[in-house]
């Protein structure tokens, strides 16, 4: 009997302790992000006669759940509504520049309550059969947002794309246009890695990035190859520089974004105008990973998905002192039109 009463009280212990550590946990996990919340929500008088206290807390958990879910066009016409959930065309788009880090950019840039981010990329504009759908069809390819809140979208061919720039300046003349650029070479390796990667994919062989970056007739750097004229930045700068002034661009160090985030984040707040949100909190560096990861409260967090830090393969050296050599007045007159020193090689 003694024996039956123990065994049934050990029972009852058991699951009050489970519920009590089941509260606790969940307490603690609100209590986490809502004091991530308090900081970085109050977006002073934008957000109109909605309570203030309240709507960051929705944001997020829209940013997390429901925006999520509506994302994949699982909202209801209902749901819209109730909301006030809106498509917004971009007020902001990085335009490139191919592996420079722009998933990076995008996901980091996410983390901010009043930014909500295209997860695809869209290539409306650079693809003529999406653009011949019209901007209708570019609006309904865009997350649902509450209307204070900024759509982001990301596609890196833009910035290469001969007809992009005037293209956007139809949609809106006044939008601000993001480039993340890394150190020529190095970028134009990483383009390198990818495609091989693309190639070993389906048992295809490929050159080595030597034999594509110099030309084997001329011994000199190859202009043709893709992943180099990709790098000229200032010639492709330039072509957006026919229809938005400088003050329009914002340019990225892809490289620091990499090694230290958040100061780079914090210029791009700034750019687009928006309160300063983003702290040392949501960015962790992962040893494993060899990289920043994104932090949203103390439940959620991410880190890039792996085809994202790849390991490039040897270069020979006296190939990358060439290819160094060859972007460096480019990159000289690429300082002096954005006004940011990089100081590459
Ligand atoms: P590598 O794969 O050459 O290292 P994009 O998103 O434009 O394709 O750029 C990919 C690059 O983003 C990667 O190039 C990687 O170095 C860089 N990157 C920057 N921050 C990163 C992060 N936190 N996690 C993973 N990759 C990051």
């Amino acid at each position: 009997m003694l024996f039956k009463q123990q065994a049934w009280l050990r029972q009852k212990l058991l699951v009050l302790g489970s519920l009590a550590v089941g509260s606790l946990l969940y307490l603690v996990a609100r209590v986490g992000s809502l004091d991530r919340l308090q900081p970085i929500c109050p977006i002073e008088g934008r957000f109109g006669a909605r309570s203030q206290a309240e709507f960051p807390l929705r944001a997020l958990q829209f940013k997390r759940g429901l925006l999520h879910e509506f994302r994949k066009g699982n909202a209801s016409k209902d749901q819209v509504r109730l909301h006030d959930l809106v498509q917004q065309l971009p007020k902001a788009i990085i335009i490139g520049v191919r592996k420079g880090g722009t998933r990076a950019l995008l996901e980091m840039l996410n983390l901010h309550p009043a930014v909500v981010k295209a997860s695809q990329e869209i290539h409306f504009f650079d693809n003529d059969e999406n653009y011949a759908k019209g901007i209708e069809w570019y609006r309904k390819k865009m997350p649902f947002s509450y209307p204070q809140q900024i759509t982001i979208e990301k596609s890196p061919a833009y910035f290469i794309t001969e007809e992009v720039p005037e293209r956007i300046y139809k949609m809106n003349s006044s939008i601000k246009l993001l480039i993340i650029v890394r150190e020529p070479t190095t970028r134009a390796i990483s383009d390198y890695t990818q495609v091989l990667e693309g190639k070993e994919r389906k048992n295809k062989t490929y050159y080595k990035f030597e034999k594509l970056a110099i030309d084997p007739n001329t011994c000199e750097v190859n202009t043709k190859y893709k992943a180099v004229r990709t790098s000229i930045y200032t010639k492709h700068l330039e072509r957006w520089l026919k229809y938005f002034p400088i003050e329009q661009f914002h340019i990225v160090d892809g490289d620091r974004l990499i090694t230290e985030p958040l100061p780079e984040l914090q210029l791009v707040e700034k750019f687009l105008n928006l309160p300063p949100r983003i702290s040392q909190y949501n960015l962790y560096f992962n040893a494993t990973r060899g990289f920043y990861c994104l932090r949203f409260n103390i439940i959620f967090n991410k880190c890039l998905a792996g085809s994202k830090g790849r390991i490039h393969p040897e270069v020979d050296p006296s190939v990358i002192t060439k290819l160094r050599k060859f972007f460096h007045p480019f990159n000289q007159k690429f300082y002096q039109i954005t006004g940011r020193t990089l100081n590459w090689p």
